[in-house]
């Protein structure tokens, strides 16, 4: 990392979000964007393990912004993690165990949403998870499974969203897609289901901007989170692959679940009023340019 690239991220102990989700002195300042809503996370919880998740990071960004916001995951104990951090902070948060694979459970997601909190401003439809395989070796078992957690969650969330939204009047939805739907990367699953969440994204904005309803999409890169981590043994390769991860981006920094977080926040308040059907990459630049053109920066050759 150059010596400029290391002042950005914060390397030198400027500007980085402490992992355990104190805001910058940048953030606190942008506080209230969010003020009055209420926000479903889906996946509020984070893998366990150092650092922080995009579904949690954007749940204790979206307090910040002054959100009441409800923590849906699986894992419940990793949903209260995520509200301690928010009420340490002084924000408000409850948390859900559902399983959004299930219809009944997104159902019931919902109902507690209105019934704690009076009504649902804001969805982020977050869940995720990486499926490594190609087209051959793929199994029609892992086929349906990624298309169960990455896709059939956000449809069935989204499903008993809307309508509350649209008796309102106003309403943002947030999906969490991947660079993955854009660009080859042998998960052929997770990438058929990233790219269908790109596809819904752009039919719900047509059929519900009429009920204000706005509909968009983040395409994270090569970010880290525990999640990417977990996935990988720890040594010397997985510290090489975190240094390719900042190294392949332009800007030549890690990107964090924070990253996802704050365009998140962005996307759900009334400063994008008037974006929708869009997807936004949150990714250092890495669809802006060609591999070739890269090949300088990724020498992986030691700094004298
Ligand atoms: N980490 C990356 O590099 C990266 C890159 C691009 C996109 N993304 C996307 O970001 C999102 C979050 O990734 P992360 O790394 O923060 O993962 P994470 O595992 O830390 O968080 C996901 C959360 O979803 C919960 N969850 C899983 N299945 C669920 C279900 N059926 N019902 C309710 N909750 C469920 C998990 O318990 C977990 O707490 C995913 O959609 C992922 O595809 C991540």
């Amino acid at each position: 990392m150059t010596g400029d690239a290391a002042q950005r991220s914060g390397a030198a102990g400027t500007d980085e979000p402490d992992p355990e989700g104190a805001p910058t002195k940048e953030v606190q300042g942008k506080q209230g964007r969010l003020e009055g809503k209420v926000a479903i996370v889906t996946g509020a919880g984070s893998t366990p393990g150092p650092g922080v998740g995009t579904g949690k990071a954007t749940a204790i960004v979206m307090a910040r912004e002054g959100a009441k916001v409800v923590c849906v995951d699986l894992y419940p104990e990793r949903a209260e993690e995520t509200k301690a951090v928010i009420e340490g902070e002084g924000g408000t948060a409850l948390v859900v165990a559902a399983d959004c694979t299930s219809s009944s459970d997104c159902e019931a997601m919902v109902a507690s949403a209105v019934d704690t909190f009076g009504t649902v401003d804001v969805l982020v439809n977050n869940i995720g998870l990486a499926a490594l395989g190609t087209v051959v070796d793929t199994t029609e078992e892992a086929w349906d499974r990624a298309l169960s957690i990455n896709l059939r969650t956000a449809f069935l969330a989204s499903k008993h969203a809307v309508p509350v939204m649209a008796a309102q009047g106003s309403g943002s939805i947030v999906m969490i897609s991947s660079i993955s739907a854009l660009r080859g990367d042998g998960t052929v699953a997770y990438s058929a289901a990233k790219g269908a969440l790109l596809a819904m994204t752009v039919d719900m904005a047509y059929s519900h901007g009429r009920d204000g309803i706005r509909v968009n999409a983040i395409a994270p890169g090569h970010i880290t989170t525990p999640m990417v981590h977990s996935v990988s043994q720890p040594g010397p390769a997985a510290a090489f692959m975190d240094q390719m991860r900042s190294e392949a981006g332009l800007l030549g920094t890690p990107g964090t679940g924070w990253d996802v977080g704050w365009a998140a926040a962005f996307l759900a308040s009334d400063e994008a009023r008037w974006i929708t059907g869009a997807t936004l990459p949150v990714e250092s630049g890495v669809l802006s340019v060609t591999p070739l053109l890269m090949a300088g920066h990724l020498r992986a050759v030691p700094a004298p």
